[in-house]
């Protein structure tokens, strides 16, 4: 039996250079927030809880914009990750409006495929996304002008042309991605400076974090999606939510 365990992805090292390119980032951020709030005062942030989104999160209640802050309990999500819904609401005394799945749809799914139908088809695992995602999305966003997730450019070749005011066409509302310009190292240098809680999960390998079944640690050196419905291939890795 082999003793050979591949080192898994690490939260990254924050050189001085990333940290003198914080302050100007976190300015811009801050313009960027007031700005959808003056425009848009019922906006909604859809958390996921990912370091990203605490960064949002964090600075939304810094400056006390009225943004709603809501999050998708998909019932299938990591204790880790069910636990930073408190904390989070601990830390800034803040109430996170929790979206669920309509349990007689999550229950039907189930019992008709089985808790393995995801990993058979591609069109199995969107069916889950869509009863357990895109449905409470939906019910969260129907009194919204607008939207603003905690996307990235560079977390995947899918999202390098995002910019920071998108059209929603399916729901004919605003969608606001603050942070489209940010690496990952900003996200890091930004959650060490400002102290925001973390997901555990960061730290056992995890480097991009959805539901339990569909997530796993990655290998140092893979892609920072390759962990997310790692059974599928590179065209299909996307939920739905940002359609
Ligand atoms: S996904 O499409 O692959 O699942 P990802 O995990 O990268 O998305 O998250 C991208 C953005 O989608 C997040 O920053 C957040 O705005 C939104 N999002 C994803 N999952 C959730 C969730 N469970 N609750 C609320 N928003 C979410
Ligand atoms: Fe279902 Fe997996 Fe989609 Fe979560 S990510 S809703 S468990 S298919």
């Amino acid at each position: 039996m082999s003793l050979f365990r591949p080192q898994l992805w690490q939260i990254p090292e924050i050189s001085p250079e990333h940290m003198q390119n914080l302050p100007a980032l976190v300015q811009n951020l801050e313009q960027r927030l007031v700005e959808i709030a003056r425009r848009f005062p019922q906006a909604v942030f859809a958390s996921s809880l990912a370091a990203e989104d605490m960064v949002i999160t964090d600075a939304l209640c810094r400056l006390k914009l009225p943004v709603r802050i809501i999050t998708l309990n998909t019932g299938k999500l990591n204790p880790e990750t069910e636990a930073l819904i408190a904390a989070t609401q601990k830390q800034y005394g803040i109430a996170l409006e929790v979206y669920r799945p309509q349990p007689e749809a999550a229950a039907a799914f189930e019992q008709q495929f089985g808790t393995s139908a995801i990993y058979e088809s591609v069109e199995n695992r969107r069916q889950c996304c869509h009863i357990r995602k895109i449905e409470p999305l939906n019910r969260a966003l129907s009194q919204a002008p607008a939207w603003l997730t905690g996307q990235r450019r560079s977390q995947s070749a899918t999202r390098s042309e995002l910019a920071f005011e998108e059209h929603d066409g399916s729901r004919n509302i605003a969608k606001f991605n603050p942070i489209f310009d940010w690496e990952e190292h900003d996200v890091w240098a930004y959650a060490q400076t400002y102290n925001i809680p973390l997901n555990d999960l960061y730290r056992q390998g995890y480097p991009s974090i959805g539901c339990e079944p569909c997530t796993r640690p990655v290998k140092l050196g893979e892609d920072i999606r390759a962990g997310r419905w790692w059974w599928e291939n590179k065209d299909s890795k996307e939920c739905g939510l940002h359609k």
